[in-house]
């Protein structure tokens, strides 16, 4: 009887903690979605940022940027913050083809910054990596000659292990490149009018309004947010005066990608992604961004209507558990109020530019890259050790794959490739044109083919890196120098960078 009635109360015990503990499994489970979608109110108008002023000097281009702290409006109160020239992000850099431009960083932080020009091809000591350190109360005044596409590329810090904080904190802005030769007159082009930059971040606030820069629970991706912010703007609004409005997309998140698309699911046309326009327009409903990459998309509008960019819950190619990484999210992003008369825009031509194809037997050096554990090869970040020494003038083929159950993306400086197989096969259409960055679902092998045309220098090194910042900031990059021909790799001296802050 005894034994009976033990066994009858272990039972219970046993069912009640399994129903706990499946509680807490599928509570945790659900948890883990947000969906906003249908409950932003747009109340708030877009903020654009400003074209940076320039002056020409001696024939060059010259660009003021000062890093500083600031205050800005999330609707949450006075949020401490950071920003270019003012409170958060800052102004948009624009460039011509041909000209040489220098940019005096002045850095007005308590800190040590760095400022990199991603996507941008220059010499490896105007890059702003991790070498390129900018003392508190220093300016760094890097200069090169602006020679690539017309193209949507960007800045941000690169400070080692602190890349992450300093563009949460709101350090990051755009820089467009203008080429004639490879841009489309018929294509929407009037800054801040039809052409607008949309700076796309997820932010977490903490109860008074600060900036929560807590990494996510279970997502081992680091900061994932609940709130979007657009160029600053939480819930905002764009007036649409035109039929067809250009929209830069730039996932300038640390961890969250994205699947953008319209909540009505309309089309529009994919024209440029990270390195310039695409040879032809990709007609689609959804364009997926992971950090740091951008697309250019023209949208056609209705007179007075509304229309919603929305992004889209996402297979990530990394399991059931993408939903700790975002993947399952619905997230509502920017509303367009079309005006009750609209200018009228030229179509979308179907084919836009020259995309001249990399050829893979011209390449003459492949090397693999394996993703894993905060590791590429292996290996974690030394910033006294080059991983590759790319000739100047080469073309290579870098094999890249995500070992991992985790979203990690593979991002070169100094160079756009073009992606040659995805697992073996001709890429799709979004994957066709010049890239910076690329997303790695995973155990999927990427062929990524490059060519480091000028700027050898031995000494100083170029970085790759998974651009989930978090990944980045815990040793997932490494470095490589472009070498003359027959060249081989100088001593990277990081401890003479340091002892001297940054250069005036
Ligand atoms: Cu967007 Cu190594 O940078
Ligand atoms: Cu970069
Ligand atoms: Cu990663």
């Amino acid at each position: 009887m005894r034994l009976r009635r033990v066994l009858a109360v272990i039972g219970v015990v046993v069912l009640l903690l399994c129903t706990v503990c499946a509680g807490a499994g599928v509570w945790i489970w659900n948890a883990q979605v947000i969906s906003t979608a249908d409950e932003v109110d747009f109340t708030r108008p877009l903020a654009v940022p400003p074209l940076a002023p320039s002056r020409m000097e001696a024939g060059r281009r010259v660009f003021d940027l000062k890093a500083q702290a600031g205050q800005h409006d999330f609707g949450r109160g006075a949020t401490p913050t950071w920003g270019f020239n003012g409170d958060f992000l800052g102004p948009t850099l624009r460039a011509t083809r041909g000209e040489q431009v220098v940019v005096n960083v002045t850095n007005a932080l308590d800190q040590t910054t760095t400022v990199h020009w991603h996507g941008m091809h220059l010499p490896a000591a105007a890059d702003g990596g991790p070498h390129q350190l900018v003392g508190s109360g220093r300016t760094w005044s890097p200069t090169w000659l602006v020679d690539q596409p017309a193209a949507t590329l960007w800045y941000h810090p690169h400070l080692h292990g602190e890349t992450a904080g300093h563009v949460y904190r709101g350090l990051a802005g755009l820089f467009l490149v203008d080429d004639p030769a490879t841009s489309v007159d018929a294509l929407p082009h009037e800054y801040g009018v039809d052409d607008i930059p949309l700076i796309v971040q997820d932010k977490k606030f903490e109860s008074g309004g600060k900036l929560d820069d807590s990494s996510s629970f279970l997502g081992g991706v680091g900061v994932l947010g609940d709130t979007i912010a657009v160029n600053g703007t939480v819930g905002p609004y764009l007036d649409v005066t035109t039929e067809r409005v250009r929209l830069r997309l730039l996932n300038g998140s640390n961890a969250r990608s994205y699947d953008f698309g319209f909540a009505d699911d309309r089309r529009f046309a994919l024209v440029a992604t990270d390195g310039g326009l695409l040879a032809s327009a990709y007609d689609t409903d959804r364009i997926m961004l992971s950090p740091g990459e951008r697309a250019e998309i023209v949208v056609t509008v209705k007179a007075g209507e509304r229309a919603v960019l929305r992004s889209y819950p996402q297979d990530l190619g990394t399991g059931p558990f993408g939903r700790f990484t975002g993947g399952a999210d619905t997230l509502d992003v920017l509303q367009l109020r079309a005006a009750g008369t609209l200018a009228p825009r030229p179509a979308v031509p179907q084919q836009l530019v020259e995309v001249p194809r990399l050829d893979r037997k011209d390449a003459v050096q492949e090397r693999p890259f394996k993703m894993s554990g905060h590791a590429i090869n292996g290996k974690q970040m030394d910033m006294t050790r080059v991983d590759a020494a790319p000739e100047r003038g080469s073309v290579e083929i870098w094999k890249v794959v995500n070992n991992d159950g985790t979203p990690h993306n593979f991002h070169i400086h100094d160079v756009q490739f073009q992606v040659l197989t995805v697992d073996g096969d001709a890429p799709p259409p979004q994957l066709s044109g010049w890239k910076d960055t690329v997303y790695l679902p995973a155990n999927v092998p990427y062929e990524l083919i490059m060519r480091f045309s000028d700027y050898e220098d031995a000494d100083t090194p170029y970085m790759f890196h998974c651009h989930v910042l978090y990944h980045e900031d815990s040793g997932m990059m490494g470095q490589f120098v472009v070498v003359p021909p027959g060249g081989k790799p100088g001593v990277i001296d990081h401890a003479s960078h340091l002892a001297h802050g940054g250069r005036h």
